[in-house]
């Protein structure tokens, strides 16, 4: 089946894999929300907050990210968080989003799991009756914050009701390596979830080892430094474990000097199963289109690298074998 995607120079179906829909608040949704509450923000407009997107390293921005999320309080806040993403992803041209969320970010602050989850799930359901969008949630593991955390925050989720697709590890990724999870992607593994992780986005390739053989991820977020080791490489492209990759993202927490650094070209020659996603947009400069249509001018890809990458974010996808058949890689330059 051939999508139209309005914002792209071609017609393909691409899946968002990497996407946490915190990082789809909008700067004048973090105002417009503390308004409407009388949330009182550090900053005096949109603009001084947009000054303060100028981020240094991953810590540098999950302080600010973390700190505008207090202005998400009910379901009804989730539910249009949740539906302006989809929106605005399927305006740009995705079929499929598989997007993570951070219940500890929202129950450390006495919102449960049930209020995110649920709002959620109204957005996924509404949204996509209304475009077509398909989408399914990831809870994440707030890997900065205790293990007995990340137990609590998984019994709370499973006992929501609302579908959940899989179990992912993200937040500050330096001193806190995947092993220390273990036992709660065993326990995901157990009750039928996918396990993924953010790793090698600024930690060794060692966290992306053990995401792999302690974990037992089946793909890997980020994973930059993972080309930093040829035995992993090769064992990443022979096992077929995508990296869903974020090229502003990288810019913008400075994984990389320069777009033109953005390893997209080594990681395909290497055999990699390369994704492109947006991260979190709101922060980083745009949504997954922005960061295709960046990496075509950078890098001048055609259509057969488009057509590739699109293809690999179907593969990739945690959709079933017929829908991504349904999905299909129609390609071609649109009229
Ligand atoms: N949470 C939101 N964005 C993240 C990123 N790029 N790395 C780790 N955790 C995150
Ligand atoms: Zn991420």
């Amino acid at each position: 089946m051939m999508l139209r995607s309005p914002a792209l120079p071609y017609r393909l179906p691409f899946c968002e894999l990497h996407v946490h829909i915190e990082g789809t608040l909008e700067p004048h949704t973090v105002f417009a929300l503390a308004q409407a509450k009388g949330i009182a923000l550090p900053y005096d407009s949109v603009h001084q907050l947009q000054e303060a997107y100028r981020f240094t390293d991953l810590q540098s921005f999950l302080d600010v990210y973390y700190d505008n999320m207090k202005v998400l309080q009910t379901e009804d806040d989730f539910f249009e968080l949740g539906a302006a993403y989809l929106r605005r992803a399927h305006g740009g041209g995705v079929a499929h989003a598989e997007i993570f969320v951070d219940p500890q970010a929202h129950s450390r602050r006495g919102i449960d799991e049930a209020t995110v989850l649920t709002g959620l799930n109204r957005a996924i359901a509404a949204v996509g009756a209304e475009t077509g969008i398909s989408a399914s949630l990831i809870v994440c593991i707030v890997r900065d914050e205790p293990v007995i955390e990340a137990e609590r925050m998984l019994d709370r989720v499973l006992t929501t009701g609302v579908p959940i697709t899989g179990l992912g590890l993200d937040s500050a990724e330096q001193g806190h390596p995947p092993e220390l999870f273990a036992g709660v992607f065993d326990r995901a593994r157990s009750a039928g979830m996918r396990l993924v992780a953010h790793a090698g986005e600024e930690g060794p390739p060692e966290y992306v080892w053990q995401a792999l053989d302690v974990l037992g991820v089946e793909r890997v977020d980020h994973g930059n430094r993972a080309l930093e080791d040829r035995a992993l490489v090769a064992r990443l492209a022979a096992e077929r474990i995508p990296l869903t990759m974020c090229p502003l993202s990288n810019l913008r927490l400075r994984v990389i000097d320069r777009l033109s650094d953005f390893p997209l070209l080594p990681a395909l020659d290497a055999g990699l199963l390369v994704t492109i996603n947006s991260d979190d947009p709101a922060y980083f400069g745009g949504y997954l289109d922005d960061n295709i249509r960046a990496l075509v001018k950078t890098f001048a890809l055609g259509s057969d690298e488009l057509h590739a990458l699109a293809t690999n974010s179907v593969a990739a996808s945690f959709l079933r074998e017929s829908e991504k058949t349904r999905l299909g890689t129609g390609a071609g330059p649109s009229a």
